[in-house]
């Protein structure tokens, strides 16, 4: 029998007690979170904070964040490094798009209480992980994900159709008004992985 490729997240995360609803821990399981990360992540500077440093797929760190509970910039300076404090190539100054921590992805989807049947609304595909666990618990044409940046859109849609979905997603700003396809409030939950700065955008509240 051959192992599934969010093995070692799945223990990980089952092990600390945060993985709690069998139709997540199966989703984390079966989405191999490595296939969504890219290339070039980046880390917080010890030397020099207020900066980030690239870390390539030939560092062995980077393939072992990718099966633990860590959070990783997947994007800075809006993906055009601005350099270090001394012109090091590739450092950047703000990040700009990440793939969340895996313990506190589960924890918003076992809070989102969606069950086979309902359609979800994304705000942030980002990499498309959250975008891929959500497919593959409640199937593909049930997910909406809306991503602001269209160079990430393009390669989320990548890195899910590599994964084997193809939800809808929508390179536009997920907290104005939505063209979604499906029609306002025909979703049953509204899932953000974007923060919501002083109150949650009406749109979203149309949404359902
Ligand atoms: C924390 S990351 C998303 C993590 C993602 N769910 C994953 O699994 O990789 C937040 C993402 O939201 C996007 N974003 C920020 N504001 C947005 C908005 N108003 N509408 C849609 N996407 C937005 C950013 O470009 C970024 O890619």
């Amino acid at each position: 029998m051959t192992t599934p490729p969010g093995a070692r997240l799945a223990r990980a995360l089952t092990i600390a007690g945060q993985v709690i609803d069998p139709q997540w821990h199966r989703a984390i399981l079966a989405v191999d979170r490595a296939q969504f990360i890219p290339d070039t992540v980046w880390v917080t500077s010890a030397d020099h904070p207020g900066y980030y440093v690239p870390v390539t797929r030939d560092d062995p760190d980077h393939a072992r964040w990718a099966h633990e509970d860590y959070a990783l910039a997947t994007q800075v300076d809006d993906g055009d490094p601005a350099g270090g404090p001394d012109g090091e190539p590739g450092w950047g100054k703000l990040r700009t798009s990440s793939i969340s921590q895996p313990s506190l992805v589960v924890a918003m989807l076992q809070q989102l209480g969606a069950v086979d049947g309902h359609r979800v609304l994304e705000i942030g595909t980002g990499t498309g992980y959250n975008t891929a666990l959500l497919c593959h618990a409640l199937g593909e044409k049930a997910v909406v994900s809306a991503e602001i940046d269209r160079e990430l859109a393009r390669v989320a849609v990548d890195n899910l159709a590599r994964a084997g979905y193809a939800p809808t997603v929508l390179d536009t700003d997920g907290a104005g008004p939505l063209e979604t396809g499906v029609g306002t409030g025909m979703y049953h939950r509204v899932i953000s992985t974007v923060a919501a700065r002083g109150r949650i955008p009406h749109a979203w509240v149309r949404q359902v």
